[in-house]
């Protein structure tokens, strides 16, 4: 549906649930990503949760995050305000083969651009963990920038850890791309 340089974004299907599965009982990156604890999902409870929040297009649109042929991770758009017309972003890419070579950029690049460019919305937000450097820089190279952080604001993986709010308004968005 989206087309970037790397990644395309497209609807869940079903073949992309036993890698999705995967990806969502990985402790380890559920602790870089999440501010929640982790908690032990079947394979089903994974899969109803993906489809329950395909129903809810109008709180939450979710996305595949597919590159060189297999779903890599999922992101979405959700916390829609149309008052103030900001949303938030998150995305996890599960494959951590597809670490750190600009796949994660060319999604939320694509993301934004679906927020701004098809929802005609304002400001996209979004909180990540201050140590989570990867994460940073890929919002960065998008134009996100640091609006405040919040010291020892949340419990993750065993300790309190900061928590970086960043966003970016389309007054500073550097325009569409590539749209399909
Ligand atoms: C965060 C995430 C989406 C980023 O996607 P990605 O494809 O890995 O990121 P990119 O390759 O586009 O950009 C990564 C940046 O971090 C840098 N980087 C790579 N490995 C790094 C490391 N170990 N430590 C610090 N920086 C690193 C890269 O050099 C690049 O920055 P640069 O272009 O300024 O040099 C992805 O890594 C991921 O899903 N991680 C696990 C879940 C997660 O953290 N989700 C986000 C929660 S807020």
């Amino acid at each position: 549906m989206l087309k970037g340089e790397r990644v395309t974004l497209r609807a869940i299907e079903e073949s992309d649930y036993d890698r999705l599965a995967k990806f969502a009982r990985d402790v380890e990156i559920h602790v870089i990503a999440d501010d929640e604890p982790p908690v032990p999902r079947s394979f089903d409870q994974i899969k109803e949760d993906y489809q329950e929040l395909q129903k809810k297009q109008n709180e939450i649109v979710v996305f595949a995050i597919e590159a060189d042929g297999a779903v890599i991770g999922s992101c979405s758009v959700h916390r829609f305000d149309y008052t103030a017309r900001t949303c938030a972003l998150g995305i996890t890419i599960g494959d951590r083969n597809f670490w750190g070579k600009g796949y994660g950029r060319d999604a939320v690049r694509l993301l934004v651009e679906y927020a701004f460019h098809h929802l005609n919305l304002r400001k996209v937000h979004l909180t990540v963990r201050s140590d989570n450097e990867r994460a940073v820089r890929a919002y960065e190279a998008v134009g996100f920038v640091s609006e405040g952080l919040q010291r020892q604001h949340v419990w993750m993986d065993g300790a309190y850890r900061d928590w970086i709010s960043m966003g970016l308004l389309r007054s500073e968005w550097a325009g569409p791309s590539r749209t399909t």
